[in-house]
């Protein structure tokens, strides 16, 4: 047998090991240091896609790890992006020095989730709808209005955002507004109208229903964040750009505007500007939880790959893909597929619960299923490919400052040591 199929059998007692090149992680727990880097294991094809997802049960040590992660990868140059619904990236954001964009209703600083990126002379075509970013407008368009409507958007809707987008576009020079939209949508032209063979009153009523609720948007509550163009002089350019959103953390549109966050994010990375990123969605499972979003991060995570873009989710578990279907539902669908555009996978503790849906999801051997349930803090079971490893995740002294999110929760019960612990090695 070759030691390929050895380590294939035996995962934990012949794995040799990703090679030297890239940031340490911490001690595999077999013996050694592991260290990763999804560009260099992309570039040496032992990953197809460099994007990762983090699982684990609360307090496990899932953002600890992700924050020295950048940290450590900044010294080879790599540059970040988060979006941070908990405001909690901020110590790392002042060590980097840069200071995190505070979201907030009514404050100073807008996004556009429908800015275009550079190809906005493209965004001013008539047939917009048919350019690369009027498609990723319309999708977008399209996956907001059905999380705020609670179910699939219609043909009909479909066709009336479509035009609306079209119209909202043919009467500005600048990438069009939620407001715009809105405003296209409850008022549409006798032109856009004509193009599906109607008349302004029906399709004024087709597209009613998406009006009013991304109208949450940009009235009320949420209004003064993502309603209007982007707040000129935003740098882009830092190595560590850090959307904080914790002002939103305890409302129910938190999923949306993490959506329109992250939306305005893959627009500016289109530019293409030549560095390697990790773009970095914390508390993800507000995203993932409602299907039509989760469906458009993963057509927005196939794209980023052409812009030397690595993807990082973190989730508490898979039943956060709406993966508690039935076996063939779309649920599970989308879970499988968002998993297998990430072939890293970082799994902490789990409950004993989770073990058969990660087991099956994930496609762990039993044993590494059940091994879940017993992981201390700090260590995960990573799956690189179809390769495995038990991690600990080490924290140098200066970085423990810049992960802890103990300090407000200094009653917080420690997670017992599990025997992975104690003395495996
Ligand atoms: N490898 C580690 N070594 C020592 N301490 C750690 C390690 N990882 C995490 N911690 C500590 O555990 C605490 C919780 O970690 P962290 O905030 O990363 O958990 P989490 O999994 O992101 O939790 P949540 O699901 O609530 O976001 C932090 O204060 C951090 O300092
Ligand atoms: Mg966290």
């Amino acid at each position: 047998m070759t030691t390929a199929h050895l380590g294939a059998a035996y995962p934990f007692i012949c794995e040799g090991g990703l090679g030297a090149d890239g940031a340490l992680i911490g001690e595999d727990l077999l013996g050694g240091w592991f260290v990763y880097d999804p560009f260099e294991l992309y570039a040496r094809g032992i990953l197809t896609n460099p994007n990762m997802v983090v699982l684990g049960q609360i307090g496990r040590g899932k953002s600890a790890f992700v924050k020295s992660y950048l940290w450590r990868q900044a010294a080879f140059g790599r540059r970040a992006w988060v979006i941070d619904p908990k405001g909690e990236y901020s110590s790392l954001a002042s060590a980097w020095g840069t200071e995190p964009i505070r979201l907030r209703p009514g404050g100073p600083i807008r996004l556009n989730p429908l800015d275009t990126g550079p190809a906005e002379a493209d965004c001013r075509r008539p047939d917009v709808t048919q350019t690369e970013s009027g498609r990723r407008q319309t999708e977008l368009l399209g996956s907001l209005a059905g999380a705020c409507l609670g179910r699939p958007v219609t043909p009909r809707e479909r066709a009336a955002v479509e035009l609306a987008l079209a119209s909202a576009v043919s009467r500005s020079s600048q990438p069009p507004t939620l407001p715009a939209i809105i405003s296209a949508l409850l008022d549409p032209s006798a032109q856009a109208a004509a193009i599906i063979r109607t008349d302004r009153a029906t399709l004024a009523e087709d597209g009613r229903d998406v009006a009013l609720e991304l109208r949450r948007l940009v009235e009320g509550d949420l209004r003064g964040m993502f309603d209007g163009p982007t707040t000129p002089g935003i740098d882009l350019d830092g190595s560590l750009v850090v959307l904080d959103l914790s002002a939103l953390y305890r409302s129910a549109a938190l999923g949306i505007l993490m959506t329109c966050a992250t939306a305005w994010l893959q627009a500016a990375l289109a530019r293409g500007d030549g560095h390697r990123r990790i773009v970095v969605i914390d508390e993800a499972w507000a995203i993932l939880a409602n299907l039509g979003v989760a469906r458009w991060l993963q057509a927005s995570w196939k794209l980023s790959r052409a812009y030397g873009v690595a993807n990082v989710a973190v989730l508490h578990r898979l039943s956060d893909l709406g993966s508690v279907g039935a076996a063939g539902s779309e649920q599970v669908g989308l879970a499988q597929g968002l998993l297998s555009d990430s072939e890293t996978r970082v799994i902490y503790g789990q409950s004993p619960g989770e073990a058969e849906a990660s087991r099956q999801l994930l496609g762990l051997t039993t044993t590494e299923a059940d091994l879940l349930s017993q992981l201390s803090r700090g260590v995960a079971l990573w799956k690189v490919g179809r390769r495995s490893f038990l991690v600990r995740h080490r924290l140098g002294p200066s970085e423990r400052a810049l992960v802890d999110t103990d300090a407000a929760m200094a009653a917080r019960p420690a997670v017992p040591p599990g025997p992975l612990s104690t003395g495996l090695r």
